[in-house]
């Protein structure tokens, strides 16, 4: 069973500034939800009830949010608009919230492996909140569970097919499709130049890791961009056949780029 889920947001979200100055990315809203409580609600539904938030400088708004706000309970209350809290409050009291801090943003690879203190020695989720997925049925990561347990002790990272003029936005994989829409990866290249990737499949915000990772990340040195990128350290992992690729069922939301977030919000809006 999976019950953690790790969130990394230490990033500075510049693509998002000035509104990410003293907000962090993860707390803007689509409609009128942050994206991570989008991320935490995923994380739920996958049956995951034990929340690890890799923070930074100015994030403080994140723990505010996951928390009671006396005030607020107070004034709502007294005005017959409680109803108003009711999904966050609901939220709060399925799972629990913990925290730390990544002190120099070293990349993707180093926020992971400063969560592993919260996470231990056991299989766990990663969610980068700035993709939203949605899907009509089971949520992403649910999916990305039912493939962990059919194919014991491996990585399994999310896919989409992009353009290939986009793969230098991911990390890319390539691999041999063992059944529909499931993949064994033997190769992976972050950020590739359109002519040098190995295919148009690439990496979303969704992983689940084994802890053997951590060890790997340990010696991981910095790669593509002077940062500590986890998918270096899967693709050591894939040598020995442990790293498996699943091109989800759904729909996904760079909220990382303005033209995606636009995107989201319309379809969010018109979804209601
Ligand atoms: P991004 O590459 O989107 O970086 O990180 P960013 O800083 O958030 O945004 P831009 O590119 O400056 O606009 C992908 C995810 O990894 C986290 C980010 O918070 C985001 O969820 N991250 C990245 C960290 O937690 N620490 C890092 O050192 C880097």
């Amino acid at each position: 069973m999976i019950k953690k889920c790790l969130f990394p947001a230490a990033g500075y979200g510049t693509r998002f500034l000035p509104a990410t100055k003293a907000i962090p990315k993860e707390m803007l809203p689509i409609v009128n939800k942050p994206l991570l409580q989008y991320g935490v609600e995923e994380a739920l539904s996958a049956g995951m009830n034990t929340m690890a938030i890799v923070t930074g400088r100015g994030k403080r708004a994140i723990e505010d949010h996951f928390d009671k706000s006396y005030e607020l309970e107070h004034q709502l209350k007294k005005s017959g608009k409680e109803f108003f809290l009711t999904e966050i409050r609901d939220i709060i009291k399925s799972c629990t919230f913990s925290y730390t801090r990544q002190k120099e943003m070293l990349g993707l690879g180093h926020a992971i492996l400063t969560g592993s203190t919260l996470v231990g020695d056991e299989p766990f989720a990663v969610l980068l909140a700035d993709d939203l997925c949605d899907s009509d049925e089971k949520s992403v990561l649910s999916q990305m569970v039912e493939i962990f347990n059919k194919y014991n002790d491996c990585c399994i990272v999310a896919i989409e097919e992009v353009r290939k003029e986009d793969t230098n936005k991911y990390g890319v994989i390539s691999g041999e499709e063992i059944e529909d829409d499931v993949y064994r990866v033997f190769d992976m290249v972050e950020k590739p130049d359109p002519k040098d990737a190995p295919s148009n499949l690439a990496i979303i915000g969704r992983y689940i890791l084994i802890p053997e990772i951590f060890d790997v990340l340990k010696k991981t040195k910095a790669g593509k961009g002077g940062e500590i990128q986890i998918t270096d350290a899967l693709l050591s992992l894939s040598k020995n056949g442990k790293v498996i690729a699943y091109k989800f069922k759904g729909k996904r939301f760079d909220c990382g780029s303005v033209d995606g977030f636009v995107e989201a919000t319309n379809y969010f809006y018109k979804r209601g």
